[in-house]
């Protein structure tokens, strides 16, 4: 990460619902991770991608395949995964929906019910350290690993479901958008909304996924993970977007990252801009803060001034991202409550005349003005 967000960014309490744990691992913790396996011969730069560069979306799954040689142990997983909550609490996040795709290694004898277990173990020690950060977890399904594979961790999430006192919520669907289809995981999709799990879809990543994604949305998921293509402007449709709104799906939107992997072709253009002015529920999000060297603060700082945003709208996107947790409704409760607390020593109305100067100051429209900014702009 080069430059820190301003002050206003970091302090503003927020919520991260869409971060991959091997995707959000810091570079210091990789430069630890390096250092522990030198026989892989692996730099640094081949962990992450600088802020500025560009990479196919091809490209980024390699990073992904590197990361994996490095974190292929329990030790590896619970460090990384008590590092990644620690950062994420470091930044403001009051609230973290971690996810990660359970692997097996028969080098280091991990098993997949290791893994989960492990994340979960990473979980409960930052809890009894103190660390101010309420954490569940989401399992994922890697699409490239087909129907079966689906299916069995549809099985491993809903037992973790039932035994892990409520840190397993839900199921997320990654992996690499060209490889495989989502109607070959729709039973297993349907099988764990049955039981309870709550469905967070990487859905219209890509633009050739329409087909896939009216399939998803009629399941429905509970939150979209980017759905970059699926507003007609980019060749998506009305029928999407009608499906969408109807049900109202929030979106988790991660505008470094994609632009980074050239989804979208430049911030200005982020499909974060169809869908706030549309007054649809939107989630900034990170998707992997140690890949694409970004935090949630920095997300939040450049979706206000790509979108020109008050603090104001800025801490509303906060609080709305609350209720587009998977979180049980007390703990939205208690959460509503610290952004309560928290809201006059953010912002400041107006009227007050500071006494130290503003953390942050930007005379920028509110968000109906905002509308219509857009609106003009688009003609
Ligand atoms: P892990 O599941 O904790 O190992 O995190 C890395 C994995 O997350 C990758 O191998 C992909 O399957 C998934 N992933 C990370 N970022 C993205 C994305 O932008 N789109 C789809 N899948 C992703
Ligand atoms: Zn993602």
């Amino acid at each position: 990460m080069e430059t820190p967000a301003d002050p206003f960014y970091r302090q503003l309490p927020k919520v991260e619902l869409h971060a991959h744990l091997n995707g959000s691992v810091s570079s210091e913790t990789m430069e630890q991770l390096i250092a522990r396996k030198p026989q892989l011969n692996i730099e640094h730069s081949m962990t992450a991608i600088r802020s500025g560069q560009r990479r196919t979306l091809d490209e980024c799954f390699q990073v992904f395949k590197v990361i994996h040689q490095l974190v292929d142990s329990e030790e590896d997983i619970l460090m990384v995964a008590k590092a990644v909550i620690q950062e994420f609490a470091a930044d403001g996040v009051k609230y973290l929906e971690l996810r990660s795709t359970p692997r097996e290694e028969t080098k280091t004898g991990l098993s997949k019910r290791r893994y989960v277990e492990t994340v979960i173990e990473a979980i409960h020690q930052c809890k009894q350290e103190g660390v101010d950060i309420d954490v569940r977890f989401l399992v994922a399904i890697d699409r490239r690993n087909g129907t079966k594979v689906a299916m069995e961790t549809v099985k491993l999430a809903e037992d973790f479901m039932l035994s892990s006192n409520g840190v397993v919520v839900g199921l997320d669907l990654s992996g690499d958008p060209t490889v495989g289809h989502g109607r070959d995981l729709l039973p297993a999709l349907q099988k764990a909304r049955n039981c309870g799990l709550k469905l967070a879809l990487h859905l219209s990543e890509i633009p050739s996924q329409k087909e896939e994604s009216e399939l998803l949305l009629d399941l429905p998921p509970d939150r979209i993970g980017h759905g970059t293509f699926l507003h007609p402007e980019v060749g998506g449709s009305d029928t999407l977007v009608d499906k969408v709104c109807k049900q109202k799906i929030p979106i988790e939107l991660c505008l470094t990252s994609n632009v980074t992997g050239q989804t979208v072709p430049s911030y200005d253009q982020h499909h974060f801009k169809y869908w706030y002015t549309r007054g649809h529920p939107c989630v900034l999000c990170t998707d992997d803060k140690g890949v694409f060297c970004t935090d949630l603060s920095q997300e939040y700082q450049l979706a206000a001034s790509t979108f020109r945003l008050s603090q104001e709208d800025v801490w509303d996107l906060s609080q709305q991202a609350i209720h587009c947790s998977f979180a049980p409704e007390p703990v939205k409760q208690q959460l509503e409550q610290k952004w309560a607390k928290l809201r006059p020593v953010c912002l400041m109305s107006d009227t007050d005349e500071p006494s130290t100067p503003p953390l942050f100051y930007m005379d920028v429209p509110s968000r109906p003005a905002l509308t219509s900014v857009l609106e003009k702009e688009n003609g």
